[in-house]
């Protein structure tokens, strides 16, 4: 029989915590300071920044000093690599470690870069059938100021909705595509190629997530209209909804610093770029890499 322990002695201590996540809002966003991201993550190293992920559904991990290669391999630990349907300005793909960036093809800033659909509220490859899981920036090059990546949480934003609009909005779907999404940002339009490779594609209007089964409003730039709706109809209620689940009470603001890995669930939020900075003075590089998710429900 064991013999009841009688000392009252202090408790041992317990192991510190793997990770530190502190809050940055209340609407997402964690900071995470003293890991080295270029270093393999152990099992439950990777399982710990998983659950801060699922719960921040932003986080920002701080001071990476990150090669294109250890980023690819951070980025692995979530799934696969995801391929990037635009081309470069020589009509080559991107490599799966690619620059967001504002300098032109001699190196200089530029108020006018290459693509400036990013400047629009969206979640990543929704034009894909099965869309983007995470991103990952991680800040080469900032502005001394601004040039911020605002977040919009569309769980929140759902929860927000009168009980009538959940109800009208159930079983709706839309459409998303690549075309839409360059006519919506007034960039240069799709060519035949690219319409062909990625066709319009449908998603339901509020997903469910995989792993918490919230439910939240699944919109952006790459959308055109509703299935089964007249187009202008389904287009002015996209645009309302946008309206409403991108007010400043659902959104987090992200001030870079140099070195931020930051890393987000496309299937929680909507982000966009702003342009609070002097685009022709200053450069602004990011490098990205993005996680293939699974179909949305
Ligand atoms: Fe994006």
């Amino acid at each position: 029989m064991q013999t009841p322990r009688t000392d009252a002695g202090p408790a041992a201590p317990s192991a510190p915590p793997l990770l530190a996540a502190s809050r940055l809002s209340p609407v997402a966003g964690a900071e995470i300071v003293g890991l080295d991201l270029s270093r393999p993550l152990s099992p439950e190293l990777k399982d710990a920044i998983l659950e801060a992920f699922i719960e921040h559904h932003v986080l920002v991990f701080r001071d990476q000093d990150l090669s294109p290669e250890a980023q690819t391999q951070f980025t692995l630990n979530f799934g696969p690599l995801e391929q990037h349907v635009g081309r470069l300005s020589d009509g080559s793909r991107y490599p799966d470690v690619h620059r967001v960036t504002n300098l032109d093809d001699a190196g200089r800033p530029t108020k006018t870069p290459h693509t400036h659909g990013n400047y629009f509220w969206h979640t990543d490859k929704s034009y894909h059938d099965i869309p983007s899981l995470a991103t990952l920036l991680h800040a080469v090059q900032i502005p001394p100021s601004g040039g911020d990546t605002q977040f919009a949480n569309m769980h929140l934003a759902y929860d927000a909705l009168s009980e009538a609009q959940k109800r009208d909005l159930e079983g709706l779907r839309a459409i998303h595509s690549w075309e839409a999404s360059r006519r919506n940002t007034g960039n240069k339009p799709a060519t035949e190629e690219q319409k062909r490779e990625r066709p319009p594609v449908s998603h339901p209007v509020v997903r469910t997530h995989p792993v918490t089964g919230r439910k939240s409003l699944y919109l952006g730039m790459h959308t055109s209209h509703i299935e089964g709706m007249p187009q202008a109809e389904g287009k002015a209620l996209l645009d309302s909804l946008l309206e409403q689940a991108t007010r400043p009470e659902f959104v987090y603001t992200h001030q870079w610093r140099r070195g931020d890995l930051v890393m987000w669930d496309n299937r929680s939020l909507l982000h966009r770029a702003l342009a609070n900075y002097e685009m022709d003075q200053h450069p602004r590089v990011l490098h990205r890499t993005v996680v293939r998710g699974t179909k949305p429900v």
